[in-house]
């Protein structure tokens, strides 16, 4: 995957109508109020430069998962609000994506205007990537940007067909991206350590091959843990693990083994009665957890070693909460590995929902070199895959 990529920047917007795809695929309450304006927010400077730059700005988004009908709830109009007040100008919705309507709004567009097409996914031809659409959607720009890290690993007409008939630029979140992760996985600093966490193995498999091949040592958290433990040392007690994976996580051991990648696990662990937040817990040393007991958090000398192996990282990778981090008793872990990573001055990287929570819920985003705005984009190039949203981009 080449991550050097031509960035909206190296293009002259002036008079250009800018076909623009941002990820505002944000939450709502039942009444279509934004809960959450990260993504719009996030999106803003870019079609704020645009405008300013005097492009007549066109913004494609998908909402939720309307497979490719119309829904009516799902319709993108309050997001286009939403969007307007941080934006400080207008964003003219059009009910439409590309009938007349939307042809009639893209041609009467001025320069330094705004607007926004309905939900891309109430075309069904969007997700099969179908050329008919991304012709039509191309038609209506002079060049493509993708804004939209959160579905570069979609290979959809707005997401990467358009870019084969208009020339595709990065926004400056794509481009904040492709330079974090393009750093860390081709030319990291040494130590490279990659944190991997969550429950489960199989959700993490392909990771875990390619940062065998790129880091210096990983270090496991999480239920995922005990499926490794469970190879390993068999005493896991009730904790969680993944039977059918537990062959692979014994490959997997050899291999880090072979590689000389120090492959990290729990030396100690949280022990709860059951799996509630209310749960009584014991603290449990070693390789034996009781029967009746189930590991929902790393315990304090496995934050110690973690830690440390953290301290001396010159780059980090984290994906994956170290334990059940919505029961705050057992969030000790993850909070203890953002804050480890806030204090590290190296290249910082977090992907993932629970392990930006953490790192929003221990206040240290501003210590971070980079959060990622896109979890299941930001695994796939963990695992070393080739994103197609970010691939169609013109190389630098
Ligand atoms: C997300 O919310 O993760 C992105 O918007 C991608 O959505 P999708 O999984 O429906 O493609």
């Amino acid at each position: 995957m080449n991550y050097n990529k031509k960035s909206v920047t190296d293009v002259d917007v002036n008079g250009k109508r800018v076909l623009i795809r941002c990820e505002l695929n944000a939450p709502q309450d039942e009444h279509g109020n934004v809960t959450d304006a990260t993504r719009i927010v996030t999106a803003v400077p870019t079609v704020k430069y645009l405008a300013e730059n005097g492009a007549k700005v066109i913004i494609i988004t998908h909402l939720g998962r309307p497979k490719g009908k119309v829904v009516p709830s799902l319709t993108v109009a309050p997001i286009a609000k939403e969007m307007e007040k941080y934006l400080g100008r207008p964003i003219k919705y059009v009910p439409d994506i590309v009938g007349e309507q939307a042809k009639k709004a893209v041609a009467e567009l001025k320069d330094g205007e705004v607007m926004m097409l309905e939900n891309i996914r109430f075309d069904p031809r969007e997700e099969k990537c179908e050329p008919e659409l991304s012709e039509a959607l191309a038609q209506f720009g002079d060049i493509f940007v993708n804004e939209a890290f959160g579905t570069a690993h979609r290979a959809h007409c707005s997401t990467a067909g358009v870019a084969n008939y208009l020339p595709g630029y990065a926004g400056f979140l794509m481009e904040a991206e492709l330079d974090a992760f393009g750093k860390a996985l081709t030319d990291p600093k040494r130590p490279f350590v990659g944190i991997l966490g969550g429950s489960k193995v199989s959700d993490k498999i392909m990771a875990i091959e390619n940062l065998l091949t790129v880091c210096d040592s990983i270090i496991i958290g999480g239920a995922m843990a005990y499926t490794f433990a469970k190879a390993k040392w068999g005493d896991i007690g009730d904790s969680r693990y993944e039977e059918d994976k537990i062959e692979y996580a014994r490959q997997v051991l050899e291999r880090a083994q072979k590689l000389h990648v120090p492959f990290y696990l729990p030396i100690d662990h949280v022990c709860a009665d059951k799996f509630s937040p209310d749960a009584d817990y014991i603290y449990v040393d070693g390789d034996h957890i009781p029967e009746g007991r189930m590991a929902l958090d790393i315990g304090p000398k496995t934050v110690g070693l973690y830690t440390d192996v953290i301290n001396k990282a010159k780059t980090i990778v984290w994906n994956g909460p170290m334990g059940v981090f919505e029961f705050d008793e057992f969030s000790k872990g993850t909070t203890a590995v953002a804050q480890a990573l806030a204090e590290n001055p190296g290249l910082t990287i977090v992907g993932g929902g629970d392990s930006t929570a953490a790192i929003k819920k221990a206040g240290v985003e501003d210590k971070i070199t980079h959060i990622s705005t896109g979890g299941g984009a930001s695994l796939k190039l963990l695992e070393g895959a080739k994103l197609p949203g970010m691939a169609c981009l013109l190389d630098k």
